[in-house]
């Protein structure tokens, strides 16, 4: 990749790094057994057993606009489902394969539906597309990582052909990519040991992504995976390096950067609870508070946060999820000015909490009750007014007695009246939006 190429990429990328927040959805026949979409490799299931849920899956209350409008009152931009994912279950209606939704009592173009719906919402849409797949025959079984088979010498890998699965597989995604409209990312996953880069036939894939939807976004995996990032972190990307790298749950400690220093986009993708796909036994749901603070940092740090949720087998969000994303939506009507369009402030991390800023605006999340002011470090004189961003009253800027000493730097008091320490106005996080001098 070229300069040239860099500076397309940070084109293409303006949108996805202005939104921030998107959703990720999991979803497919793996939500029947509800222990995981890895269920089938985790448990190594023979095929027979999970073709039972091919056979009943209804998704009968499948309603792609409830979980569009969820998504968008959550304060998410964009959202990104699995249209197939390792299990080879296709959502869509593949021309190439009958192990698709059409083919199971729901009889529905899941993909379909889901598009129309989230884009009426107004949201930017992708589709995860899974690289291995647990269903074709031609995709190596005996001796692969992760295939549910992989200790069967019985499988054995005679008269596979994986050109033949090659074919597929770009076949599937042209399918993806010429029947369903405008797409806004295309999220494969995942690479690992030798099935990377031109195992894939990266360069032809990526030529044929581009070539049918130019903006499109593509994620890193076509040579990495949540274990490693890929060329994207050097300074020359190989043609698939892809548009974002994607840690996977985790947010990476200082942002991400290549080996030239340059900022890349990037985007944490994140469970709600412990799981992608639905699990009925997994309770351990992340607060509204943690998701929105996880948020900030990641957009303090210049990245995104894809945020997931599992749909159980007939097709519903847990309400555990749903009310999550309700309270970070009440959170995000009332701040989302200091993630839309933000990124790092160019600052070191203050102790009580995380800085965004757009321009010349600068956010302060106070995450923690001080006792005393909220110190500003290096911005002394910079400051042209303070307003509390969830309602707009002002927050003075005063000289006070015992900060005579700190002329370095500005500070305030979320309590006008006093020094004291103060309960937070709002405990998730209390954002000040400074407005800075001209310089
Ligand atoms: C992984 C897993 C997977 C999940 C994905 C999300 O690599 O294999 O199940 O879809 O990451 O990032």
């Amino acid at each position: 990749m070229q300069d040239k190429e860099i500076m397309e990429r940070t084109r293409r990328t303006e949108w996805f790094r202005h939104d921030r927040f998107g959703m990720f959805i999991h979803w497919g026949l793996y939500a029947i057994p509800a222990r995981g979409e890895w269920v089938r490799s985790t448990e190594e299931m023979p095929e027979e057993p999970y073709l039972a849920y091919f056979r009943e899956f209804t998704a009968d209350r499948y309603d792609p606009k409830e979980w569009a409008r969820l998504a968008r009152q959550a304060g998410m931009r964009y959202a990104v489902l699995t249209a197939k994912h390792h299990d080879g279950f296709c959502l869509f209606d593949s021309q190439l394969t009958d192990y698709k939704s059409t083919n199971t009592p729901c009889g529905r173009d899941l993909v379909r539906e889901f598009l129309d719906a989230f884009r009426a919402e107004g949201l930017k849409v992708g589709l995860y597309y899974s690289l291995l797949d647990w269903h074709h025959p031609d995709y190596p079984h005996f001796g692969d990582q992760n295939h549910p088979l992989r200790n069967h010498p019985e499988e054995g890998n005679e008269g596979r052909d994986f050109s033949r699965y090659l074919a597929y597989m770009h076949g599937q995604i042209r399918e993806l990519l010429t029947n369903y409209g405008r797409l806004d990312v295309m999220w494969f996953d995942f690479s690992y040991g030798d099935m990377k880069c031109e195992t894939w036939k990266a360069a032809e894939l990526m030529e044929m992504v581009r070539s049918l939807q130019p903006h499109i976004l593509i994620d890193n995996r076509l040579e990495g995976s949540g274990e490693s990032s890929g060329s994207i972190l050097t300074e020359h990307p190989t043609p698939y390096a892809g548009d974002f790298a994607c840690p996977e749950q985790m947010i990476p400690p200082e942002g991400m950067r290549n080996t030239a220093g340059d900022p890349i986009p990037w985007e944490a993708c994140l469970t709600l609870n412990n799981n992608w796909g639905y699990a009925a036994g997994d309770r351990h749901y992340k607060s509204a508070r943690m998701v929105v603070r996880t948020l900030v940092e990641c957009v303090s740090k210049g990245g995104n946060l894809l945020l997931n949720v599992g749909p159980n087998a007939r097709g519903e969000i847990p309400e555990e999820s749903a009310a999550v994303l309700r309270q970070v939506g009440a959170w995000m009507a009332k701040n989302g000015a200091s993630i839309y369009g933000c990124g790092p402030a160019g600052l070191p991390k203050p102790e009580w909490g995380r800085l965004t800023r757009r321009g010349n605006t600068l956010y302060a999340h106070v995450l923690e009750e001080q006792a005393g002011a909220v110190c500003l470090p290096g911005l002394a004189g910079k400051v042209a007014r303070m307003r509390r961003l969830e309602d707009g009253s002002e927050i003075p800027q005063k000289e006070h007695w015992n900060l005579r000493e700190y002329p370095e730097y500005a500070s305030f008091f979320l309590n006008p009246s006093t020094s004291d320490s103060y309960p937070l106005p709002d405990p998730m996080d209390t954002v000040v939006e400074l407005t800075l001098r001209e310089e």
